[in-house]
């Protein structure tokens, strides 16, 4: 599918609705519910079988993501700010929280992310940041470099508000 051009309309949903997908253990999507379909712009046909990274907007610093996957890989969970793409280019935030999700046997079996509709104040923090991410990212010189440059950055952040990651994002998500 192509990519769509990201336009400067932001797109919303409610502070009650929840944005629900499940993945295998490869990250693509084997459920979406009914409120993704509709805030993306999507048909579930249109999503079963993607990566998530069909939603990947490209004012999104790597580093954030590549600390989801290290967190899920690992076996624990992560929430996460993250700017989302829709099928026409508009853009949405959301406030994601991302887990493993395991079988019977408590083996993982795949992810699971559920996402709300981050407060403003949060945003008015987290936008700055991502941008000073991301360019830290690009003024390297492959992706590689760009993706532990951002993340080397958003560590010397943590260190000067004396937050962990964790620390920080929840205590975003309650200035709201
Ligand atoms: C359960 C789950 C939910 C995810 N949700 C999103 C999402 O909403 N938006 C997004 O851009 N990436 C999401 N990701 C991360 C993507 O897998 C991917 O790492 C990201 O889009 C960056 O793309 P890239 O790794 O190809 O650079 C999610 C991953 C998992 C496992």
């Amino acid at each position: 599918m192509q990519r769509p051009q990201p336009t400067a309309t932001e797109r919303s949903f409610s502070e009650h609705e929840i944005i629900v997908s499940k993945t295998d253990l490869k990250g693509r999507m084997t459920y979406v519910n009914d409120v993704f379909c509709k805030v993306g712009l999507y048909e579930e046909e249109e999503l079963l079988g993607q990566p998530h990274s069909i939603l990947r907007h490209p004012d999104m610093p790597r580093a954030v993501f590549h600390l989801l996957w290290q967190r899920i890989q690992e076996g624990a969970e992560i929430f996460a700010y993250v700017k989302n793409m829709a099928k026409n280019g508009d853009f949405y935030w959301v406030l994601a929280h991302v887990t493993p999700s395991h079988d019977l046997q408590g083996k993982v079996d795949g992810y699971h992310s559920n996402r709300r509709l981050p407060g403003r104040n949060a945003l008015a923090v987290i936008e700055p940041l991502y941008k000073r991410l991301l360019a830290e990212e690009q003024r390297q010189a492959d992706r590689k470099l760009g993706m532990q440059a951002g993340a080397a950055l958003l560590n010397d952040v943590l260190r000067e508000r004396q937050q962990g990651y964790d620390e920080f994002v929840l205590g975003l998500a309650t200035m709201d």
